[in-house]
């Protein structure tokens, strides 16, 4: 396979549901690939899973004379900026942050093993800018380029227009919207500086069909395809390329993930109908297909040298994104109330 963006990617999140199955099969095709998760250092590969004790490193800035080499918990002091890395024992299970104190004090990335074959896992929150810069530093420092960013970290919040507060909202476009926006501004001035790279963002079909109780989440999804929309002109004299995925409902831990807003619940006037609603999308997304069909279509546009601008995941969300283009959209609006028993 001809590797028009270089052999290294990096997959927002890889520890489940579709980013897994797409760092996977990267890693599959000869790639390699940078995942990113919260709950650093849980990984695939990780000398954090199991029963430990085990070794990894940790990239560690700190205030400073020289570079610093030690164990964790560090504490460093003095004038400083240093940057160095130290030696970190993990204890134990991969569901927590059982790195440590330095990984938490700089929020900054944590290093699985560097397995030939295997996802290098790296801490990564969103939400955070500072994470993001320090995860994507980390990659350059190693790699010297990121040639492939997959912007998949997502995750959905349900509940009604009116039950939904100011500050559930912002945290579905925090995650969502602005986490990719986060991750392209910190890898842009790299993929320049190359004069080459390709950004996919995970987006969903769910963008171009309002579905009710999901106002926050399909908003999200639909300014992330029109900011894609927008940089895919923006980029195209740096030899950038910009694809949106956008998939259908797919078997993953997102289900269970799914937050709920707070005031949505049996004192609001929508309780009985949201939950209507909310039933028919969840059985819909545990029916759906394995991810590694997402995870394909992330390879079909890695593959080519001009990605399309939106690949729709499954024949039958392509014919529904087609049909959409022909029909009145009060008419769609009242197939897609039907559909969720509104
Ligand atoms: N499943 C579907 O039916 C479906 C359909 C259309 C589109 N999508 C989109 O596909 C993408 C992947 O979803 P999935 O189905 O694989 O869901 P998933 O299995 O729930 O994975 C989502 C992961 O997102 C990560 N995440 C959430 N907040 C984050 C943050 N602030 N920073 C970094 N990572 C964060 C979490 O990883 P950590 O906890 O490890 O950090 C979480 O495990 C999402 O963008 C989703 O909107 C999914």
């Amino acid at each position: 396979m001809k590797k028009h963006y270089g052999n290294i990617a990096l997959v927002t999140g890889a520890s489940s549901g579709i980013r897994k199955s797409c760092a996977e099969y990267l890693v599959r095709l000869g790639f390699k690939v940078y995942g990113t998760s919260r709950k650093a250092p849980a990984c695939q590969g990780d000398p954090c899973q199991g029963d430990g004790p085990v070794t990894g490193t940790v990239p560690v800035t700190c205030q400073g004379n020289g570079p610093v080499t030690g164990t964790v918990p560090v504490t460093c002091q003095g004038d400083g900026p240093v940057t160095g890395t130290v030696p970190v024992t993990c204890q134990g299970d991969s569901s927590g942050d059982s790195n440590g104190t330095a990984v938490d004090a700089v929020d900054t990335a944590t290093e699985s093993a560097d397995q030939p074959g295997s996802v290098t896992m790296i801490r990564m929150d969103v939400c955070s800018d500072e994470s993001v810069k320090a995860a994507i530093d980390y990659i350059i420092e190693r790699e010297g380029e990121i040639g492939i960013v997959v912007n998949n970290a997502g995750m959905g919040i349900a509940g009604s227009v009116e039950d939904t507060s100011p500050e559930e909202a912002y945290l579905q476009f925090d995650t969502n919207f602005f986490g990719t926006h986060r991750v392209i501004r910190h890898v842009l001035p790299h993929m320049r500086k190359k004069g080459r790279g390709l950004i996919i963002n995970m987006s969903s079909v769910g963008a171009l069909f309002p579905i009710p109780f999901q106002s926050t989440y399909v908003a999200s999804k639909a300014a992330v395809e029109l900011m894609s929309g927008s940089l895919r002109n923006e980029l195209r004299n740096f030899g950038i390329k910009v694809c949106v995925v956008e998939p259908g409902d797919t078997k993953t831990g997102f289900t269970g993930n799914r937050l709920f807003v707070k005031e949505g619940g049996e004192g609001s006037a929508y309780y009985q109908q949201s939950s209507r609603s909310i039933a028919v999308m969840e059985k819909d997304e545990m029916n759906g297909p394995d991810p590694i069909v997402v995870a394909k279509a992330v390879a079909r546009a890695i593959k080519r040298k001009n990605p399309p601008a939106f690949i729709t995941v499954g024949f039958g969300y392509k014919v529904l994104v087609f049909l959409k283009r022909l029909v009145p959209r009060s008419f769609e609006s009242f197939v897609v109330g039907k559909m969720y028993k509104c």
